[in-house]
Formats: C-alpha cells, sequence, structure tokens
C-alpha cells in the first residue's frame, strides 16, 4: 500500500511523543566476559583488560552526539548491560553516569541498573558500584545446581551465586536474578523444586528464560551435530513455562512480560521503554537505540558491532554502524511485537494516533476466538496461551491503514527469550 509522504508524516504526528508516554532511557553495552558461555549470542568477548580512558572517551562522544539529537529529554534509566558490565571498574561507571545526568535532566527516580555475573570479586564491588550511582542489579545466576552450572559453561557454583545474591540485597533496594531452564535433562519435578528454592531467596523481580539453542554458538554447533541431548520436546517446553507461570503467581511474582517476574512496583523500569515502545539511546558496541524525533519521525540505531571498529570509530565522533527511518508500518508493527509481550497489553487509541495504522477487526475476532488475545477498554493483551504462541498470534495481526482500502501486512516474527 502506498501512501504519499505528507499523509504519512500527518499520520505519525503525536498529542504526546513516545518518550513521554513510555519514558527515555540510555543503554550501555560494555562487550567483554571472562569467557564465553556456550549458549550465548549477545555481543560478547573474551578479553583482557581495557584501557578504560580511551573506552570513555569513546562513551562520552557517543553521549554527547546523541544528546544533540534528544536534548530537553529527561532520562528515566540508564542500564549497562553486556557481555559483563560488571567487569568495568567502578569509577568509569560512575563517570558515565556522571556524563549521561549532566547531558540529559535525570528524573527524580532514575533507575540505574548493572548486570553482574556473580564471581565472588565481582560481589565485593556491589558497594564501590552502590556509591558511583547505580542503585539496582541484575544478576546472572542461570541455575541453581552445580553441575548445571558446569554444563553452561558458566565460572561460579551455587555457593557463590548465593553469596554475590545476599552481597547485592545488603548493597541494593531493588535487585534482579536470571534463571535459564528448560536444560538438558531437567525434569518438570526437577525445575519445580529449584524454581521453589529460588522464590524462597525473596527477590522482588526474576528473569526466567527457556534456554534457546541458537545458531553459531557452541550449543548450536553441538546441537546440529546431534550431540545435545536431552533437551525438552514442544510439551515438556510447555509444561514446564506452566509450573513456571504457576508457581510464580502463586508467590505474588507473576509474569509482566513473557519471562520477567516481579512483585507489583518492582518491574525492570528500564526495559519497560523498550517493551512500551519508549525512546532510548545506545551506546557500546553492537548497542541498539529507538529516538523519535519532533516530527514524529522514529529512527532506529545500530552501533557497529565490533568492539575494536566501535572504539575506533567512537573515538573519531560517530560509531554507529546502520540508522534506519522506521516508516509508521514498521513502528505499527514494533508496538504490537513489543507490547504484546505484556501483561499490561497494547493501547490500540495509541496505535491508531502514533502510526496512522489499526488492527483488522478480522484479526481480532478470529484470535479472541481461540482465546489468544482479550480486548478491554480499547486495550489488546495476549492470554497466558496467548503469549506462549506469541510469534503465531503475531502472525495473524494483520495491520490496516485507520482510513485505507483493505490491504493486509503481517506483523514480523520474533524470538521467544527475552533478547
Ligand atoms: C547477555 S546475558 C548478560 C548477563 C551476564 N553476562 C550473564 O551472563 O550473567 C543476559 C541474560 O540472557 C540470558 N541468556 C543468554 N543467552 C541465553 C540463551 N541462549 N537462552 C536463554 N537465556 C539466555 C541469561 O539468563 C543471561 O543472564
Ligand atoms: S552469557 Fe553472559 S557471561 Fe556468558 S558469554 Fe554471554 S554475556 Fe558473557
Amino acid at each position: 500500500m502506498k501512501h504519499s509522504g505528507a499523509r504519512k508524516r500527518e499520520s505519525t504526528i503525536l498529542e504526546l511523543s513516545p518518550w513521554q508516554i513510555a519514558g527515555f532511557g540510555l543503554y550501555v553495552h560494555w562487550p567483554f566476559c571472562q569467557s564465553k558461555c556456550p549458549y550465548c549470542d549477545f555481543n560478547s568477548h573474551v578479553a583482557g583488560q581495557q584501557d578504560e580512558e580511551i573506552w570513555e572517551e569513546a562513551l562520552r562522544r557517543e553521549l554527547r552526539r546523541y544528546h544533540a539529537l534528544t536534548e530537553g529529554r529527561v532520562l528515566s534509566s540508564i542500564f549497562f548491560g553486556g557481555g559483563t558490565p560488571s567487569l568495568m571498574s567502578p569509577s568509569l561507571v560512575e563517570r558515565v553516569i556522571f556524563e549521561a545526568t549532566r547531558l540529559w535532566r535525570p528524573s527524580n527516580d532514575i533507575e540505574i541498573t548493572l548486570e553482574a555475573n556473580p564471581s565472588s570479586a565481582e560481589a565485593e564491588k556491589f558497594r564501590s558500584l552502590r556509591l558511583a550511582g547505580v542503585n539496582r542489579v541484575s544478576l546472572g545466576v542461570q541455575a541453581l545446581r552445580d553441575d548445571d552450572l558446569r554444563r553452561l559453561g558458566r565460572l561460579h557454583d551455587v555457593k557463590t551465586a548465593l553469596r554475590a545474591i545476599d552481597a547485592a540485597a545488603r548493597q541494593f533496594d531493588r535487585f534482579s536474578f536470571d534463571l535459564i531452564y528448560a536444560r538438558q535433562d531437567q525434569s518438570e519435578d526437577q525445575w519445580a523444586r529449584e524454581l521453589e528454592e529460588a522464590i524462597a531467596i525473596g527477590s522482588n523481580h526474576m528473569s526466567l528464560y527457556q534456554l534457546t539453542v541458537e545458531e553459531g554458538t557452541a550449543f548450536g554447533d553441538r546441537y546440529a551435530r546431534g550431540g545435545l541431548r536431552g533437551l525438552p520436546d514442544e510439551a515438556r517446553s510447555v509444561a514446564l513455562y506452566a509450573i513456571t507461570q504457576e508457581l510464580t503467581t502463586g508467590a505474588n511474582l507473576s509474569a509482566y512480560e513473557v519471562s520477567n517476574h516481579a512483585r507489583s512496583g518492582h518491574e525492570s523500569r528500564h526495559n519497560l521503554i523498550y517493551w512500551r515502545g519508549g525512546d532510548y539511546v545506545g551506546v557500546g558496541p553492537g548497542a541498539h537505540g529507538r529516538i523519535t524525533d519532533a516530527a514524529g519521525r522514529r529512527v532506529a540505531t545500530e552501533a557497529k558491532r565490533d568492539p575494536a571498529a566501535w572504539l575506533s570509530a567512537g573515538l573519531k565522533g560517530y560509531a554507529e554502524a546502520e540508522r534506519t527511518e522506521l516508516s509508521p508500518e514498521e513502528t505499527a508493527e514494533e508496538l504490537l511485537l513489543m507490547g504484546l509481550r505484556l501483561a499490561e497489553g497494547v493501547s490500540l487509541d495509541r496505535l491508531r494516533k502514533q502510526t496512522g495504522f489499526h488492527v483488522t477487526e478480522n484479526a481480532i475476532a478470529y484470535l479472541q476466538a481461540l482465546n489468544l488475545i482479550d480486548l478491554r477498554d480499547q486495550t489488546l493483551r495476549t492470554t497466558d496461551e496467548g503469549r506462549m504462541l506469541l510469534n503465531s498470534v503475531l502472525s495473524k495481526l494483520d495491520l490496516l491503514p485507520v482510513s485505507d482500502k483493505p490491504a493486509t501486512k503481517t506483523v514480523a516474527k520474533t524470538t521467544g527469550a527475552g533478547r
């Protein structure tokens, strides 16, 4: 379906900008790890000590460049992700926070999260990180069973993970930890016992991901050779997911997003910016960003992935590899793709106003009849079943321009795990 430029623009102009509706955040990617986990396809590289002054300079330059495009916004969150950002020195973290909050006015309740691996050396860093301005940590615990930690190629054991959780709880009012389930040879009973132990730790937030075997990883290669035995079939995956929902809901930690569980008020504000279609700046190798300008144009940015290439480009003042203006239709697809991951769903009124597209009544009726979505108060939500079958739901959600003749477009697919 073709649209004139003027109509396209008109339909994207909002009364409020996405950053005012859903927040404005900063993502900082630190791409280094002590070792490469066999399941991981994130932009992470094993490397020794870095020259942090040079990294700081490149990060500052990127921050200033993005600030010029987003002046006047209030910064509601900063997220240091990786890789392993707990390998950064607290003083580098502090200087990045200082520069970001000098450029953008921070909200009174700004959330500053850092992903940490639970090695004991890093746990000792928590106090310095708190003094540097970090107020939330997300710990990569991954499993509460030593055998499984070994199979996942992790450097820590359960004892170390529990010590790190304890240290995080002492230093931070808000912390979260990640577990990976649907592991090799993991039965429903075993996962239920492990999850009960995890819940008993008492954190207000947990991210619970089903193990995804990604192409191009060591697990992916092993799987292709028939070597990664004991992974759950479809039926066991569904059962493991159902156990996860049942036990977390019973403990007041129901899923506010496909893989993320929190007590009310303890949700990750940074990740909510992504899922609610807010704006965010991404700096560091491979970081993604979404920025909406005053005319409603939404731009997707992606930084150079290779750390050395990013660093040298960043020092010269421009480390982006790609910048794409999203069409209103692509913006609508993304709002659904991200928003339907959330239990709170997507406002159809906002979808229409921001993008000029709406979901066809036929598609809604079809998915409602299958009990996969629910429409109340102009808000489209996935049901528990629908969230489990998110890719299928999205593939059935046809979009139409608000005032146009029928012509359909199908929403792109996404992966199951939160990434
Ligand atoms: C990119 S990692 C960064 C955190 C930190 N480096 C760590 O590993 O603990 C973010 C989270 O993604 C999850 N994750 C990464 N790869 C995954 C996979 N293949 N399947 C499921 N979860 C995965 C893990 O739970 C991990 O904690
Ligand atoms: S899972 Fe975390 S620690 Fe392991 S390689 Fe990936 S980013 Fe690094």
